[in-house]
């Protein structure tokens, strides 16, 4: 669906925008496990000029290997109190939405400055919930796809492009 080459240069893109919005600012990114750590990794370097730090969260939805329901567990929580800083989300897909709208929830019982959203790719097709994201990377059409850290029952995050899974139904 992407090259590698297209992902590479949207991230460019994204960490020019977040470096230009957060000039003069210091800056938390936190990293929503598993699937965003490849994205994380290729972001933060392309922000220049910001004092960052990162975090990392691990999720997980109930019910695995079906469709979301906005229920997450937490397997991973933040290392340290993000109380007045600035907050930015680093999610490798928002499908449905209920995942990121949980965590949003979550994240505003943490008392930051501010939270914003970064998401690699869109399904609007399947959104049940309207959530903000502030940095987009891709709007996809409605499949079921992997690589670049996404997954399909674990496999295919090493893959360095965005590929489709055909018969998709099995993996939702
Ligand atoms: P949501 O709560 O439906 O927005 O689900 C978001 C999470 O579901 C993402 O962070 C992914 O882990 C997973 N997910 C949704 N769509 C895909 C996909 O096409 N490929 C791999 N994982 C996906």
């Amino acid at each position: 669906m992407l090259s590698a080459e297209q992902v590479a240069a949207r991230v460019r893109e994204l960490g020019a925008q977040i470096a230009h919005d957060y000039h003069g600012r210091k800056l938390v990114l936190v990293c929503v496990l598993k699937g965003s750590f490849i994205f994380m990794a290729d972001l933060i370097r392309a922000i220049d000029g910001v004092p960052l730090r990162i975090e990392f969260l691990g999720v997980r939805s109930y019910g695995e290997g079906t469709q979301s329901t906005g229920v997450v567990q937490i397997t991973h929580d933040l290392g340290r109190s993000v109380e007045d800083e600035d907050v930015l989300f680093v999610e490798d897909i928002v499908d449905t939405g209920l995942t990121i709208a949980h965590l949003l929830d979550l994240m505003r019982t943490r008392r930051p400055a501010s939270v914003k959203v970064c998401a690699l790719l869109h399904k609007p097709a399947r959104r049940r919930i309207e959530v903000p994201i502030d940095y987009l990377g891709f709007t996809i059409e409605d499949k079921f796809v992997v690589g670049y850290g996404l997954d399909w029952g674990e496999r295919y995050r090493e893959v360095p492009y965005i590929a489709v899974v055909e018969h998709a139904e099995l993996a939702h």
